[in-house]
């Protein structure tokens, strides 16, 4: 099969096989996977296929996003883990040096993520909590290099603001999902995402880019921001 890999951040790639363009990460674990993503070999290395409609960090890759702080050796405080689709792709980035602490307030897919994803990943920690409440585990997740957010909230981005406070790093990176329709149904995709940028930056955060995710995910945008 005519296949080829090219490096598009640190350890996230784009595979091009026969005329389709797959974005993939390094399979920290070989043999294990994580949601039924398909694998692929590329000179011995076994690569995990990282799907745009599932993940919203892979869709704002996917759209061209310009600076990508979860990189090798980085640490990151996601907020809103799920089950850990994405904090998969996430900790194959960081590597062995990099951790990602996942947090989520629902008990049966934080439970997922610590049975079948930390469990097998040294560097993912799942934590139990509302992330509205960044004092309570405030004691388990130290600075980090970046707070990503995709909790599908009205308040979405005065959680990340909440967060930044507390955790990130002078010159850290925060990355917020924005889901119109958990803001506002009515109001235009375009109005919420101004209004939540202007959120960001009243929070003291400096937003430096924002990318519809649409085809991938409607009604969604990636919000980048640098912490002053
Ligand atoms: C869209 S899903 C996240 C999907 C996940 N980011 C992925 O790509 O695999 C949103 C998650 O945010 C969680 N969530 C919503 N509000 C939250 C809050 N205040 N604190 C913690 N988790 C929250 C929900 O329980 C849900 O699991």
């Amino acid at each position: 099969m005519p296949q080829s890999l090219e490096e598009i951040f640190p350890e996230i790639y784009k595979l091009r096989l026969d005329g389709n363009t797959l974005l993939v990460t390094r399979n920290m674990t070989p043999g294990r996977t994580y949601y039924g993503e398909p694998t692929y070999q590329v000179d011995a290395v076994e690569y995990r296929s990282w799907n745009p409609t599932r993940s919203k960090l892979a869709a704002a890759i996917m759209k061209g996003i310009g600076y990508m702080p979860v990189r090798p050796g980085a640490t990151v405080l996601y907020l809103g883990a799920a089950s850990g689709t994405t904090v998969s792709h996430v900790s194959d980035i960081l590597g062995e040096t990099g951790h990602v602490w996942g947090l989520d307030f629902a008990p049966r897919p934080l439970r997922d993520l610590l049975d079948k994803v930390a469990r097998y990943r040294a560097n993912v920690s799942p934590i139990l909590s509302d992330a509205n409440k960044p004092m309570e585990y405030s004691s388990l997740v130290p600075k980090v290099d970046a707070v990503f957010a995709d909790v599908a909230q009205p308040n979405q981005a005065e959680i990340v603001v909440k967060n930044a406070s507390y955790f990130l790093k002078r010159g850290g990176w925060a990355m917020l999902s924005i889901k119109s329709r958990s803001v506002d149904v009515k109001q235009k995709p375009r109005d919420v995402y101004d209004a939540q940028v202007k959120v960001l930056e009243g929070g003291g955060l400096k937003v430096r880019e924002l990318i519809e995710l649409d085809p991938y995910e409607k009604d969604h945008a990636m919000a980048l921001a640098e912490s002053a």
